[in-house]
């Protein structure tokens, strides 16, 4: 009995890795490492002390997929991969929606073929668009504001489709609200590509002295001190929401959406001066004008998961801070030094 986990070299799939892993599941894991390395899932066999195959392949060689289910008997997927960038998405919004929908309609297919009917999905708070209120409900109205978003907005409606065609299926749609932190060995974490979109991230790089100083977009909300406010999850937190929703799917059937937030909103400057206490590094800042398409106040209601699958976050501000940063303290150039090979990209759009 092994779990397929697409996209488990990355930042949320190797944690998830570790945790299934960890509660006993056989995996078979699938990456075709676009934005990630190979030495994640080499160190995820180093902390579990357990041997898994590792397929190299992209979701679009819908032939090479295909192989991997020949070659395991699969009984379920969690289903990472995928882009992620928003800014990269309005530039190449073709490259997008290819990868993220074409891939999850192949996977679909072969999981079909082969009678695998129980899948949880990545999904994002950002199904939610611009909430008319928090803390953010499952019930909440969905729309998306970029090309990324609308590839999570269109494959939920996709599996939604698919379990009304065929009721054997049974589906849990993960909307994630922000991950952060990192395994608490040093060893797994997070390894953005150039410089990094996202606050958490980027707070590490300037305390490592990779940037000068942290940015703040916008001091204008309202919110408590005027920056945005996000649920900001632990990753390991994250991971083991996964496990139990594995454990849902295999019992039910039916497609249902789950927030997985800890339904505390946190501003940018709680931020950062909670991870200023827990490195003892002080984070030079400087407030710039908002980043176009942001949001005050984002954050979750997760009552839903803790009834249904029984899940609910435990780490809180600190730990995330205190395991992001000894992953960066350890790892100041993340999992290698070489440069990305693009052109995985390349052949992709080739
Ligand atoms: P990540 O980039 O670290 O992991 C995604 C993995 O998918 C990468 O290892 C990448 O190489 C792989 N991948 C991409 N396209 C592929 C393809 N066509 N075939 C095979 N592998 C492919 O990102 P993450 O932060 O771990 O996110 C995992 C999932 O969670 C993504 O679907 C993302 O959209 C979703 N999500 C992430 C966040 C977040 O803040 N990190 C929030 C909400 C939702
Ligand atoms: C981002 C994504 C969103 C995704 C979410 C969870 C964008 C535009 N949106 O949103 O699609 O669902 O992550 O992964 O990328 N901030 C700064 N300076 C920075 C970086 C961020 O002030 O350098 C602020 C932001 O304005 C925001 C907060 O920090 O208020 C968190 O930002 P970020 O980590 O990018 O997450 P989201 O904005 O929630």
């Amino acid at each position: 009995m092994a779990i397929l986990v697409t996209g488990g070299a990355g930042y949320i799939g190797s944690h998830t890795c570790i945790e299934l892993l960890n509660a006993g599941y056989e995996l078979v894991v699938l990456d075709n490492l676009v934005n990630s390395k190979f030495e994640s899932v080499r160190r995820v066999k180093e902390l579990t002390n357990k041997e898994f195959p590792f397929y190299k392949v992209d979701l679009l060689h819908i032939d090479k997929l295909e192989e991997i289910f020949k070659e395991n008997t699969i009984d379920a997927v969690i289903h990472l991969a995928g882009l992620k960038a928003v800014g990269e998405s309005v530039e190449q919004p073709l490259f997008y929606y290819h990868n993220n929908i074409t891939g999850t309609l192949n996977l679909c297919k072969v999981m079909s073929l082969y009678g695998v009917k129980n899948l949880v999905f990545s999904s994002s708070a950002t199904v939610y668009g611009l909430p008319d209120s928090v803390p953010i409900t499952e019930n909440s109205p969905l729309q998306a504001k970029n090309p990324y978003g609308q590839t999570k907005l269109m494959i939920e409606q996709v599996l939604q489709d698919l379990y009304q065609s065929d009721k054997e299926w049974s589906i849990s749609l993960l909307r994630y609200f922000n991950p952060i932190g990192a395994h608490e060995s040093g060893r797994l974490g997070e390894d953005p590509q150039g410089i990094p979109n996202n606050l958490m991230p980027y707070i590490t790089q300037v305390a490592i002295g990779k940037l000068p100083e942290l940015h703040i977009f916008g001091n204008n909300y309202s919110t408590a001190d005027g920056t945005g406010v996000r649920d900001y999850i632990h990753v390991v937190d994250l991971a083991k929401g996964h496990v139990c929703a594995l454990e849902k799917v295999w019992k039910t059937t039916g497609v249902d959406a789950f927030n997985l937030g800890t339904g505390k909103g946190y501003s940018v400057l709680e931020i950062v001066q909670a991870f200023e206490k827990a490195s003892g590094v002080e984070i030079p800042f400087r407030v710039i004008g908002p980043r176009p398409g942001d949001i005050g106040a984002c954050y979750a209601d997760p009552i839903k998961a803790k009834i249904n699958l029984g899940w609910q976050a435990q780490r809180g501000l600190e730990e995330m801070c205190r395991d992001a940063w000894r992953w960066q303290e350890q790892n100041p150039l993340g999992y290698e030094t070489n440069k990305k090979d693009t052109t995985l990209k390349l052949d992709v759009l080739l």
